[in-house]
């Protein structure tokens, strides 16, 4: 994507500020100083979302007009049976107690633009909501659009409108983890995963073909609304919480522990979907929807966490760091950005042609570091592929929240190893026990974007998640991300901001961080 013009920025920034410095004022965020810290001029500043997470739980609207029933995270987090089993991790919420932005996208999309001052907004589209029927017959657009739901056209058309209307540059990812209950039935394959039908991930060549279709016909019908597609998010937390250790944590459908097998085959379908959604994209979005010369620029979403032995002086445990690394890191991303599969995890790759040159750009989710430590069982090593070469004991996984230097060493990791531009797609802490505060998590993290891009990194823009509180997967609504809080049993779903809203406004409202909020959250990104 080309830089946004310098001059329509500026003007919107001053027509913007002063919203921006309102909201600032309390925590004394606008100083006379001036920034201490800028960022490039066209850097994007917006929020990150995900259909599921976000859509239902509309105040007024009918429910049937609300609520998407058909996907496989739905009728995982909504059935009696895996609500009750122990290996489902299930907060029990429904996904229905959700902050209903189907309904109030408008008023949602106008807080991003005027009181965050964002230009950027980054949602997903729910492939179920879109097609609540099998498309295993249809071959062509026409074909598709007669199986596809008018009514999820005509709300993400109006929501994609409103965007622009007001001024957010969408980025729209086309699975964000939920599959069609006609592709994917999670609650049997959690039940019985030997003999379930419809496998989802695992059944590689029918998801690779019908989630490419799916792909192509959302370009072709939103290509001159979007130009900024990511294929999937995060599919180290499909296949990790999916098919080999579900926890409280995330779980993940189908939750099953230990599959892997199935593990490896849903990493290498989801290997192969992204490279065929990235060329259905290509072929389908031929608008360029934002006049900077470009159609479709299209990425893929992963989230990276450092990982440190928990004891550097156990050779042991060195080891299983180095294992995991390669095994989480490396082997998604050197497929998607390099095309080099290493398909039995021996640590050697071979170019696949077919997948070479299918990444605009990399989107880095970042949260945490983690400590592991070695398996004293090495018969039970997570993937037997990785022989002789052992892996980590999940039993002893230690998260670590509040490392914001893990986000430089992210990026530069990536910038180093793959070479395509990064988004910061999602990024953010909860105002709960157990994370750091909100608004100190964001100044850190910002300075550390500031020291990777001054080393040269190229990092383009900053989505934080997430806008509003939603549904955390199977931690429900108990884990509130957003900037704005939604209280789920409040019936008008009336978003609130948090301090930290007011924070970030002033941030991309200046474009940098100024020297009141550095001095309010003195850190050393130099360290
Ligand atoms: C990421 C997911 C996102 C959200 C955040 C908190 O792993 O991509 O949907 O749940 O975690």
């Amino acid at each position: 994507m080309a830089a946004r013009g310098a001059q329509a920025r500026i003007a919107r920034r001053v027509g913007r500020g002063v919203v921006a410095a309102a909201l600032a004022g309390c925590g004394g965020a606008v100083g006379a100083r001036g920034p201490a810290v800028r960022f490039p001029e066209g850097f994007l500043w917006g929020t990150a979302t995900a259909g599921f997470q976000v859509e239902m739980g509309c105040p007024t609207l009918e429910r049937d007009q609300c609520e998407d029933r058909g996907s496989d995270w739905y009728a995982f987090a909504t059935s009696p049976q895996t609500i009750a089993s122990p290996t489902a991790h299930l907060s029990g919420d429904p996904p229905t107690s959700g902050p209903g932005q189907w309904e109030l996208y408008a008023e949602d999309f106008a807080r991003a633009s005027r009181e965050l001052s964002n230009d950027a907004y980054r949602m997903s589209l729910e492939w179920s909501r879109i097609f609540p029927e099998p498309t295993d017959g249809a071959a062509t657009t026409d074909e598709l659009r007669a199986l596809a739901s008018p009514a999820a056209l005509a709300g993400y058309h109006a929501m994609l409108g409103e965007l622009r209307a007001q001024g957010l540059r969408p980025m729209v990812t086309l699975d964000h983890y939920t599959l069609p209950s006609w592709i994917h039935d999670a609650v049997g394959c959690h039940l019985d995963f030997a003999s379930c039908e419809r496998r989802g991930w695992v059944d590689r060549e029918r998801i690779v073909r019908e989630i490419a279709k799916y792909a192509g016909f959302a370009a072709a019908e939103f290509g001159a609304e979007v130009d900024v597609w990511a294929t999937l998010n995060e599919p180290l937390a499909v296949f990790y919480p999916g098919y080999l250790y579900p926890s409280e944590e995330r779980s993940n459908p189908p939750a099953v522990l230990l599959q892997t097998e199935a593990a490896k085959t849903a990493i290498f379908s989801m290997i192969d979907a992204h490279a065929r959604m990235y060329d259905a994209v290509r072929a389908a979005d031929l608008v360029d929807a934002d006049g900077d010369g470009e159609a479709a620029s299209i990425g893929l979403v992963y989230n990276l966490s450092p990982v440190y032995p928990k004891n550097a002086d156990r050779p042991g445990d060195v080891l299983a760091a180095k294992n995991v690394r390669y095994l989480y890191d490396e082997v998604f991303l050197r497929a998607v950005a390099l095309g080099e599969l290493d398909d039995d995890l021996d640590g050697d790759a071979e170019v696949r042609s077919d997948l070479v040159g299918r990444m605009d750009w990399l989107g880095v989710n970042f949260y945490n570091r983690i400590f592991v430590e070695q398996f004293l069982l090495p018969g039970l090593a997570i993937l037997p592929g990785l022989s002789p070469l052992t892996t980590f004991n999940p039993l002893t996984l230690e998260y670590d929240r509040d490392y914001a230097r893990g986000l430089y060493e992210s990026l530069t990791f990536a910038w180093q190893r793959f070479g395509r531009p990064i988004y910061v797609t999602e990024n953010g802490s909860p105002p709960i026990q157990g994370y750091p505060e909100q608004d100190r998590f964001l100044i850190e993290n910002l300075a550390w974007i500031q020291r990777a891009l001054a080393d040269g990194v190229d990092v383009r823009g900053y989505f934080y998640w997430s806008l509003i509180d939603n549904y955390e997967w199977n931690q429900g609504m108990g884990t509130p991300f957003g900037l704005y809080a939604v209280d789920p049993s409040d019936p008008t779903k009336r978003r609130v901001a948090r301090p930290a809203a007011a924070v970030y406004a002033d941030v991309a409202q200046r474009n940098g961080i100024s020297g009141a909020l550095m001095s309010r959250f003195p850190i050393d990104p130099r360290s």
